[in-house]
């Protein structure tokens, strides 16, 4: 069965009561259980961490099998070189989503380091964001 991983970067475990009027007050983990029941036929895998190396960690776990990546790196996007030369690093394409649009928000939001290392960006879409991402695998 065909793997698609998704990986939340930090804050993200608090989506559904974090700044609700920026991300409103579904709960992400919730949405994205729902969303493997969709794609029975596809090995959807969740992941979760506050912590850099440990996304940088499944990164190269899944990044040489897996048939597709969506990742939020949250703030890390913005800053992390670490990550952004794992997603370089790997040979699984992914997809970076984030559930607010960042471009109409703080510049220092602008950057996406990460986003540059990966084959396209879903933004400002809320958590929807990550159904149309994980359909980009799935279609094929
Ligand atoms: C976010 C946007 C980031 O700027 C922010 O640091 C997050 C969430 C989003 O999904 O909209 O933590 O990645």
């Amino acid at each position: 069965m065909k793997q698609i991983v998704i990986i939340n970067g930090p804050n993200l475990n608090l989506i559904g009561t974090r700044e609700p009027t920026i991300y409103g007050s579904e709960v992400l983990d919730d949405y994205l259980k729902e969303l493997a029941s969709l794609y029975p036929e596809f090995n959807l895998i969740y992941r979760q961490s506050n912590v850099e190396g440990e996304i940088i960690n499944w990164l190269h776990e899944f990044g040489f099998s897996a048939a597709g990546i969506v990742i939020n790196p949250g703030a890390y996007a913005h800053t992390s070189v670490a990550i952004a030369d794992a997603l370089r690093a790997i040979s699984t394409p992914a997809i970076e989503v984030h559930i607010s649009n960042v471009s109409a928000r703080e510049v220092y939001r602008h950057t996406l380091l990460t986003g540059a290392a990966c084959v396209g960006i879903i933004s400002g879409l809320g958590l929807k964001g990550y159904r149309i991402a994980v359909s980009y695998f799935t279609e094929g």
